[in-house]
């Protein structure tokens, strides 16, 4: 398995902070310390951000995403935002089950799938968040969950599309919780994800899909993560909300 196959991302999720004025800053602070990045570079923003940082990001290797999409395309939906309303402000990426959302919003992996087909259909890239909560892991069925997740997730998505998904692997466990999962414990079940997308699909595909890892990756922890065979990137949260120190993960990723 080549990792030269695969394209690097590192994404930031800044969840639910920041002004637009804070934002605009931030991404201007980003610019400069990552123009020239090897790597994809993303952040995933509020929605109600996202103009802000597409204006912001105009012109420079920054991409926009936002950080949950609905499954329908328009209709009676209080509260929610479409894929299509994403494309259509400009919007390239989506992230799609990330713990969050399935802790505190009742998001199921069906739910999921819909929003993967749903951010596929619109032509956006579709960050897919899979990963086993502490019980689970020491329960020894991480594998089990991961398996669950990433297959019902991709129900229905064709080999084609599977080019415009990433996989976030993000231990529950890890993620805001300053509780990194080890180079080894990361490498393990992302080379495990690799292998149910190549069941599901064949080793061609799951070679060139990008895996990335999320859960408390920093400027310290990024350089060992980012060098086991199997992870290709990162989703990162607290991090993501310091330009020094996204910028040292991107770095990390380049090197
Ligand atoms: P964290 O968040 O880096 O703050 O742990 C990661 C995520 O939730 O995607």
């Amino acid at each position: 398995m080549n990792k030269k196959l695969r394209k690097a991302v590192i994404a930031g999720n800044w969840k639910m902070n920041k002004t637009r004025q804070e934002a605009a800053a931030l991404i201007n602070e980003i610019k400069p310390l990552v123009a020239g990045a090897g790597c994809e570079v993303v952040v995933c923003v509020p929605f109600t951000h996202l103009e802000t940082a597409l204006a912001a990001t105009a012109g420079s290797n920054v991409k926009v995403g936002a950080q949950n999409c609905h499954w329908a395309a328009s209709g009676a939906f209080t509260g929610e935002i479409s894929a299509g309303m994403l494309a259509d402000l400009g919007v390239g990426y989506v992230i799609v089950g990330h713990s969050e959302r399935r802790q505190y919003f009742g998001e199921t992996n069906l739910t999921v799938n819909g929003r993967v087909r749903a951010g596929l259909d619109a032509g956006l890239t579709v960050i897919l968040c899979v990963g086993e909560l502490l019980e689970e892991r020491e329960q020894n069925i991480t594998e089990e969950v991961c398996s669950l997740q990433t297959k019902i997730a991709l129900a229905g998505v064709s080999k084609a599309e599977l080019q415009n998904i990433i996989i976030a692997y993000e231990p529950v466990w890890a993620i805001g919780t300053g509780k990194t999962a080890t180079a080894a414990q990361a490498g393990e079940v992302c080379g495990f994800i690799r292998g149910v997308v190549a069941g599901l699909y064949d080793q061609a595909a799951a070679d060139g899909l990008t895996i990335q890892y999320g859960g408390s990756m920093n400027a310290a922890n990024a350089a060992e993560l980012l060098a086991m065979p199997d992870v290709d990137g990162g989703l990162i949260g607290g991090a993501s909300l310091k330009a020094p120190d996204f910028a040292a993960i991107i770095k990390a990723a380049n090197d």
